[in-house]
């Protein structure tokens, strides 16, 4: 039933009846959970044989001949170094491998441009006072959080299906030299599960900011999560910047979190040798070393880069049913009513809904009141604040598939619901 089409009398019907539905679920007293986007249980099953491989009767000699249980190498042991150079498409040398978060080594990275200029001659960011950061929407919360409380303008850039509008990234960049950086979700973003268009990356690479200090956080979180069997491609940032003599402008991070372990798995980052140079020479008053035996836990489990590939095969086989639950509840439920929109992802860890402009928040509520809990509505933009109160991420990895199917079933009849509510009283 195309909501947006039925008379007055119509969509009254529907919402007693929705309303009968909704009011059934919630006498059910269900505590299902679409929140966060953590692995299931049955992920973290996939990678146990990586607590076996080194016990107390192990070489802990890594390749650079140092014996990682005790202090030294702040960059990482050179085996870990490769094999992040290899995710992320880069050189060993130009990888820094850090602790079990890229979301820490992002916060450490803008802290450390507030504090020191990152070109000679530019001031340290805490000394620009109208500085502003680009934030591609809908976006990853956690990283407007960072910029939000350093003190940055957050300029909203919508999200189109090729990436970021680069129209109006361009335009920004070259006309204020208080922009200094904009974060970006390369592959499969965080929530739309978008993955940046060749032409895009180029675009980025050519960028001309006004701000020579102008940098582009480039978090490919899921660079190796595939959903499905027909993943994305991503072009390679640091060639193109090389290419286009932009090598010190993009800064790349990610993380075994969703691959192994979340909070105790492995990041890195990886940034030209001007960057490093200033990054390192912060991080050596930070810490004296991270978790060595944690590098090499993961280095003996996976043996390679290919390793790693086969081991995000099995993660795929446990996702890909899930997304489809969401999919098809949303083809299902959703389509008819003509009311929202989403994204069919080919990896990532996120389903992005659009509801009916204005409900976003309703939809949480009414969801919260069934014993669905949703990341709350706005969450995808800086402040948290969602102009259209339209933007929902689903995270389906968590819930196992029955309760997923009853969270869903209990979305749809809540982002119904609440465009009728919507629809009637306008
Ligand atoms: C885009 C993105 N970056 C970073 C993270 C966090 O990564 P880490 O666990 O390595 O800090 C997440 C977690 O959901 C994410 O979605």
């Amino acid at each position: 039933m195309d909501y947006l089409k039925c008379s007055a009398q119509e969509l009254e019907q529907e919402y007693a009846s929705l309303k009968k539905q909704y009011e059934d679920e919630k006498g059910k007293g269900l505590s299902l959970n679409m929140a966060r986007g953590k692995p299931g249980k049955a992920q973290l099953d996939l990678s146990l044989g990586m607590l076996d491989v080194i016990n107390s009767s192990s070489e802990f000699v890594g390749a650079d001949g140092m014996d990682c249980r005790n202090y030294g190498i702040l960059k990482g042991i050179d085996e870990c170094r490769q094999l992040f150079a290899e995710i992320l498409g880069v050189e060993k040398e130009n990888v820094m491998v850090g602790g079990s978060s890229s979301l820490n080594m992002m916060f450490d990275t803008i802290s450390c441009m507030m504090t020191k200029p990152i070109v000679e001659g530019c001031k340290p960011w805490y000394e620009v006072e109208n500085r502003k950061f680009l934030c591609p929407v809908p976006g990853y919360d956690r990283h407007f959080g960072i910029t939000g409380y350093y003190g940055f303008e957050m300029i909203p850039v919508p999200m189109t299906e090729d990436g970021p509008d680069m129209d109006m990234v361009e335009e920004l960049v070259a006309s204020d030299d208080s922009i200094k950086g904009i974060w970006c979700v390369p592959k499969y973003s965080n929530p739309q599960g978008i993955t940046y268009s060749d032409e895009t990356v180029r675009r980025f690479a050519a960028l001309k900011p006004a701000a020579k200090d102008f940098r582009i956080m480039w978090d490919n979180a899921y660079c190796i999560h595939d959903v499905t069997d027909t993943p994305d491609e991503l072009l390679n940032i640091m060639d193109a910047c090389k290419e286009a003599g932009n090598e010190d402008m993009p800064i790349l991070f990610c993380s075994t979190s969703k691959i192994t372990f979340p909070g105790a798995g492995v990041a890195a980052m990886a940034a030209s040798e001007n960057n490093m140079k200033v990054f390192t020479e912060r991080y050596n008053f930070e810490v004296i070393s991270y978790d060595k035996l944690n590098m090499l836990r993961h280095v003996k489990y996976f043996g390679n880069y290919q390793g790693v590939l086969d081991h995000m095969k099995k993660h795929k086989e446990v996702l890909q049913p899930k997304f489809e639950i969401v999919l098809n509840a949303l083809e299902t439920e959703l389509a008819p009513t003509a009311t929202a929109q989403w994204t069919k992802p080919n990896g990532g860890y996120f389903v992005s809904v659009d509801v009916l402009p204005g409900t976003a928040k309703r939809v949480v509520e009414l969801c919260k009141e069934a014993g669905v809990v949703l990341t709350g509505a706005g969450a995808t933009y800086p402040l948290g604040k969602d102009p259209k109160d339209s933007n929902i991420r689903i995270a389906p990895s968590f819930p196992p598939n029955s309760e997923l199917e009853q969270a869903m079933e209990i979305f749809c009849i809540c982002a119904k619901l609440a465009a009728c509510e919507k629809l009637i009283n306008q």
